[in-house]
């Protein structure tokens, strides 16, 4: 058996908890950090497929606050506790636009989301640099000034750049590799806390 068939403690681990993806201890440990969620949030989870983030928030929220998921992908099956919107589609889609529409601004938004991979590095890695860019420009139109923001990077394309962009937008910006995530994987976090309020526009 190769090390990554191989149950590992953090998939046995989510298994006994009742989650339905080992990456959920990835989100714990960044609000453990960060105290990234506060109790009557309202959050939106990019890329929530299977849904071990979307039942960790709901958990962690206790039914004060809500949670609205989006994937192009279903929801796994498990019981929500607490309250929760799904959305199937590509969250830059128009359809799922007008669905967030109703349901935001967030409090929070966290993205664990991570485009199809080809196997070639190089373009992998441009393809997950260009949904990170996409993500925050995303999430700067559905999030409230003070809200705070975790996104996915994979280590090797422009990663300055986009944190360099959050630390205009957040009054702090923090770099995070969970223990969860896998010892051969580029992957970490980057975490906004607290985001500016925007300019007010002179010619409004
Ligand atoms: C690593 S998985 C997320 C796992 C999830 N955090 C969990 O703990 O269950 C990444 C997800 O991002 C989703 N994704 C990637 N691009 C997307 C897009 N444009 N719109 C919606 N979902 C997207 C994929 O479909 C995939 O399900």
């Amino acid at each position: 058996m190769s090390n990554r068939s191989r149950p590992d403690f953090y998939t046995q681990k989510a298994k006994k908890e009742g989650y339905m993806a080992r990456s959920v201890y990835k989100l714990e440990e960044i609000q453990n950090k960060t105290k990234l969620i506060k109790s009557g949030d309202r959050v939106l989870d990019v890329g929530a497929s299977p849904g071990s983030w979307t039942q960790y928030c709901l958990r962690l929220l206790k039914g004060k606050g809500m949670v609205v998921g989006a994937d192009l992908k279903p929801l796994g099956q498990f019981k929500a506790r607490g309250e929760l919107h799904f959305i199937q589609g590509d969250v830059f889609s128009d359809a799922v636009r007008d669905d967030l529409a109703q349901w935001g601004p967030f409090d929070v938004i966290v993205s664990d989301a991570a485009p199809s991979t080809t196997g070639n590095r190089l373009m992998d890695t441009r393809r997950s640099y260009d949904l990170v860019e996409q993500i925050l420009d995303f999430s700067l139109l559905w999030l409230k000034p003070g809200g705070n923001f975790t996104v996915k990077v994979f280590q090797g394309g422009d990663e300055t750049e986009i944190s360099d962009r959050m630390k205009q937008e957040f009054d702090q910006v923090k770099k995070l590799k969970p223990k969860a995530v896998r010892k051969e994987s580029f992957e970490y976090y980057l975490i906004g806390l607290g985001r500016k309020e925007q300019p007010q526009d002179e010619s409004e």
